[in-house]
């Protein structure tokens, strides 16, 4: 029914995924109050570049830049520019990579300094809805299955998840069939099957679900205006346990170490 990949094939995209997860790593280090967010966008184009990867999202339905960053109560696709970042400030980072011409597409959200307790308890209940619903991403579990295991965890925890946005298939295009909500009902929607390459993506917001879109045209902020927390991987659906493409270990090193 959707593509799915060769052993070949997902190795091409473990390298573009790799390669994303390296440059999320490269920019841990200016994750500072002061430091604007157009700067970690050169910063992560030219490293990419000079590993041999192209900015997989610049020029993607026109949009301009290397990195979404969405800050606070942006919930994804925030346009880099002259804003700095400051202490306090929660900020999901996502990068994609175009290498050998497959897609690496990952996600992670970055604190700044001091942050308010009910913010990393969002973020970290957000890491752990990936994580959860990765867990699902198996041969004969269906969409829903993830999409439930997701909406069950960030809910139970009091957090909402955003409707409007969601995961997506992953390969020689950015956005490819099936979608991947954050929400749904167990037993529902299409059979994973071996070899389909998926980005999991929850965007859990701290108050209510609903968002806005700006002027921009790009960035989406929550209604309310309170946090929200995006972590995103993209994974290969196999036999007993999904294969995990991106990594956040090597960000987590660099984050360590700032
Ligand atoms: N991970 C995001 C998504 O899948 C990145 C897309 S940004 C865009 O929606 F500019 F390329 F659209
Ligand atoms: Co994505």
């Amino acid at each position: 029914m959707f593509q799915l990949r060769t052993d070949e094939e997902v190795e091409l995209l473990r390298q573009s995924n790799l390669l994303v997860s390296a440059t999320l790593a490269a920019v841990a280090s200016l994750m500072k109050p002061g430091v604007s967010t157009m700067e970690i966008d050169q910063r992560a184009e030219g490293f990419i570049r000079d590993h041999g990867g192209v900015p997989g999202f610049k020029g993607y339905q026109g949009y301009p830049a290397t990195l979404c960053v969405s800050i606070n109560d942006e919930v994804v696709h925030g346009i880099p520019s002259r804003r700095v970042l400051k202490d306090g400030d929660i900020v999901s980072v996502d990068c994609g990579v175009l290498m050998n011409g497959f897609h690496g597409d990952s996600a992670f959200t970055f604190t700044i300094g001091v942050v308010k307790p009910e913010v990393l308890k969002l973020i970290r209940v957000t890491k752990e809805c990936l994580k959860l619903g990765i867990s699902q991403a198996v041969t004969g579990k269906r969409i829903g299955d993830i999409g439930h295991a997701i909406q069950k965890h960030a809910e139970i925890n009091g957090f909402s998840v955003v409707r409007e946005m969601v995961g997506h298939g992953v390969g020689r295009h950015l956005h490819e069939p099936p979608e991947v909500p954050n929400y749904g009902k167990p037993g529902t929607g299409e059979v994973l099957q071996k070899g389909l390459t998926i980005a999991i993506e929850p965007m859990i917001n701290l108050g209510k679900r609903h968002i806005h879109q700006d002027q921009d045209g790009w960035t989406i902020r929550t209604a309310d205006r309170k946090p929200s927390a995006h972590f995103e991987h993209s994974i290969v659906v196999k036999d007993q346990i999904a294969d995990v493409l991106s990594d956040f270990n090597i960000i987590e090193e660099a984050v360590s170490k700032v």
